[in-house]
């Protein structure tokens, strides 16, 4: 082997300096999100480590960035008793909750200033760090909250706990944190998991739980655990600063992840803070299941003190859960507008992140088969954000035997026509074009809010005029008499009356809508926006070459195909013909015409990225496109903007590399007056 070309201390020298460069990117990365550095030049400084450390074993010091995982598997962890308990908190569900502890405060705090901090509580497990002159020590999991176990070789493979404080600290310090998996790490974990046929994990936190008792650092290091830490000791357990917010400044600026908090002078304050985050709850990267309140003074925390279970001086604000085990009474079959055969589990009506939930949807066979779900069987059930509920896995230790095995009906449940599902496709399909489930799924798309805006047009109304032939599609609709709607059940002459001119009424709706009530697979209400502003006309558009279409921005090649196709059907350019001659506006309207007038952003190429304030994405979009601008979804040098709302990532990165201007919210809203 070659000799380096140092002598020790040169040598010594640059493995130091090799050393605080990693952690420095190390923090940038893992801590701050904000990294300065490729992975590829990241792994190519540590390899560089590594080869020196190798050649001089010497050198080698446990702080090392290298030595993160531990190449042996752990046999069993070692108990460890804690110095000052774990403790748990007391619980609140509800606002009155948190302002009774906001009475009890201030009346153990009999006048003496009171503050509060608000920090998010992370849903995973918490941990405590021992820290010697700055260097990470030892590990240890909650366990009972007197003792724990020394998981010190899997905390070490955790990226977002320092190895060694960037700031000198104690020389004796105790950090606590709570150790999670983001929900990126989450959901790549269980593609795994799948993909190896192994149980999936059923939340972030019960995946954290399982991964820091594992065995084999190395596995812990390759599922990516994070920490945010929340409290920090001396010896003789001692709180080193006078406030708690002082602690989590420390932290921070040692180098931990410090949860997003507020400094809180009274309880309405923590409250609105509570609020904010619960809007904000589904754009963070983690999971979090409330919010954590604590005095702020230390010398009133110590004075306040604890039961044995848990500290006077906090409260965790719980949010509504967002999981919950029911039973499946049983499963129904729904056909869709395509003709699709949808299975949907009748459940055991449960409260969840408040609502009841009564049924959850369960996509198609395979998925059945893949859950293994039986009529009967307990299940775990979630319901996240504004996500539909859905069935994670079986409650296997719940199951008595008595479960019945569900299969998919071979014909329609509805019109007992046959059931297809194609070689290679998950969707099994009704295939009776006269299918009045299909039929009436699509009457009411048709006469939907954001399509003809029909009202008055709902289920019950639809079931009759398919059950009495009175529409075969949604054509029939405009030669529908005020008689015969009178005539129908529960229709009394004035909502006929209605109905009737709700009918005549939208046929003004315009192009947009019609073409989005049409039901052309893959196009959705936007993309008929940009077929109706670019070819002005229905007729226009029938006539369209799948080059055509395939030339407008944002429009792919699936579309196109899926448009033509539409339009190559005799039928269906029958059924446009009906709708013109019943007078339906099948030109663009003034209205949407004069969308496409405004041609401020004509030329311009915006990327949208990360969470805007006040708008969603697809309202900032169309905001775009309504100027003429155009809308695409990754940074190039050809891109003239891209607007960075929070936690932008990788995309604004790369606006930066490449040069490309990058304003906010505020200057985007500016440019559009
Ligand atoms: S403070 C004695 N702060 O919630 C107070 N805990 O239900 C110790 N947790 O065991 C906890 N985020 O695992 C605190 N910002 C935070 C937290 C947090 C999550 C967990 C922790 C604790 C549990 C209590």
């Amino acid at each position: 082997m070659a000799t380096l070309p140092f002598d020790t201390t040169d040598l010594g020298r640059e493995v130091g300096r090799l050393r605080d460069e990693l952690r420095r990117h190390e923090e940038l990365y893992y801590v701050r999100d904000s990294p300065e550095i490729s992975d590829a030049e990241y792994d190519a400084l540590l390899r560089r480590l590594q080869q020196l450390e190798e050649q001089h074993p010497e050198l080698v010091t446990p702080d090392s960035p290298t030595q993160r995982v531990g190449g042996r598997p752990a046999e069993g962890f070692a108990e460890y008793v804690h110095h000052r308990p774990m403790l748990s908190l007391d619980n609140s569900y509800n606002l009155e909750d948190l302002r009774a502890f906001d009475e009890r405060c201030r009346r153990l705090a009999d006048n003496r200033r009171l503050e509060y901090v608000a920090e998010l509580k992370i849903d995973g497990l918490s941990i405590s760090l021992h820290y010697q002159d700055g260097v990470l020590a030892r590990g240890v999991t909650r366990g009972d909250g007197r003792r724990g176990e020394d998981v010190t070789q899997n905390v070490r493979t955790i990226k977002s706990i320092p190895l060694k404080f960037r700031e000198a600290g104690a020389a004796e310090l105790e950090v606590r944190g709570e150790a999670y998996l983001s929900r990126k790490n989450f959901e790549r974990l269980n593609a795994e998991q799948d993909e190896a046929e192994r149980t999936r994990f059923a939340n972030p936190r019960n995946a954290a739980a399982g991964t820091i008792r594992q065995h084999d650092s190395r596995i812990v290091h390759a599922r990516r655990l994070d920490l945010f830490a929340y409290d920090v000791f001396a010896a003789e357990d001692r709180k080193p600063f006078a406030s708690h917010w002082e602690a989590l400044e420390w932290l921070a600026g040692a180098g931990f992840r410090v949860s997003p908090r507020a400094l809180c002078p009274t309880v309405e304050e923590v409250i609105a803070f509570c609020n904010k985050m619960e809007t904000e709850r589904d754009q963070l990267a983690y999971e979090i299941d409330g919010v954590v309140v604590k005095v702020n003074s230390t010398a009133l925390q110590e004075e306040f003190g604890a039961t044995n279970k848990s500290p006077r001086w906090a409260i965790a604000y719980k949010y509504p859960a967002r999981q919950a085990t029911t039973q499946v009474h049983d499963i129904i079959v729904q056909v869709g507008r395509t003709g699709a055969l949808t299975p949907v589990a009748i459940l055991e009506p449960v409260q969840l992140a408040g609502t009841t939930v009564a049924r959850a949807t369960l996509h198609n066979e395979d998925e059945i088969k893949r859950l293994d779900v039986r009529l009967g069987d307990w299940v775990l059930i979630e319901k996240s954000g504004e996500i539909i509920p859905k069935i994670l896995q079986v409650v296997h230790a719940k199951r008595t035997g008595a479960e019945q095995v569900f299969e998919m009906p071979r014909q329609c449940p509805v019109c007992g026509g046959l059931v297809s599902r194609p070689e290679g496709e998950v969707v099994s399909r009704c295939v009776a074009a006269d299918c009045p489930a299909q039929l009436k799924a699509q009457l009411l798309h048709f006469a939907s809010r954001r399509a003809m805006r029909i009202e008055g047009l709902g289920e019950a109304l639809a079931e009759q005029l398919i059950e009495k032939q009175m529409a075969r599609d949604y054509a029939d609709l405009y030669s529908l008499t005020p008689e015969q709607i009178a005539g129908l059940e529960r229709k009394a002459e004035k909502s006929a009356a209605n109905l009737m001119a709700q009918i005549e009424a939208s046929k003004e709706r315009g192009l947009t809508a019609l073409l989005f009530g049409l039901d052309i697979r893959h196009v959705g209400e936007r993309t008929a926006g940009i077929l109706a502003r670019h070819f002005r006309s229905l007729d226009n558009l029938s006539r369209a070459t799948i080059e055509e279409l395939d030339a407008i921005p944002e429009i792919g090649l699936t579309v196109a195909q899926s448009v033509r196709d539409w339009f190559d059907d005799a039928g269906n350019l029958a059924l446009c013909e009906r709708l013109r001659a019943a007078g339906i506006k099948t030109e663009l309207a003034g209205g949407e015409a004069n969308e496409t007038r405004d041609e401020k952003f004509a030329n311009l190429t915006f990327v949208l990225t990360g969470k805007l304030e006040t708008l969603t994405r697809d309202e900032a979009a169309t905001l775009i496109e309504v100027r003429g601008g155009r809308v695409s979804s990754s940074v190039s040098k050809k891109t003239d903007y891209v607007v960075a709302g929070d936690d932008a990532g990788s995309k604004l990165d790369k606006a930066r590399a490449l040069g490309v201007q990058v304003i906010d919210e505020e200057q985007f809203k500016e440019m559009l007056d």
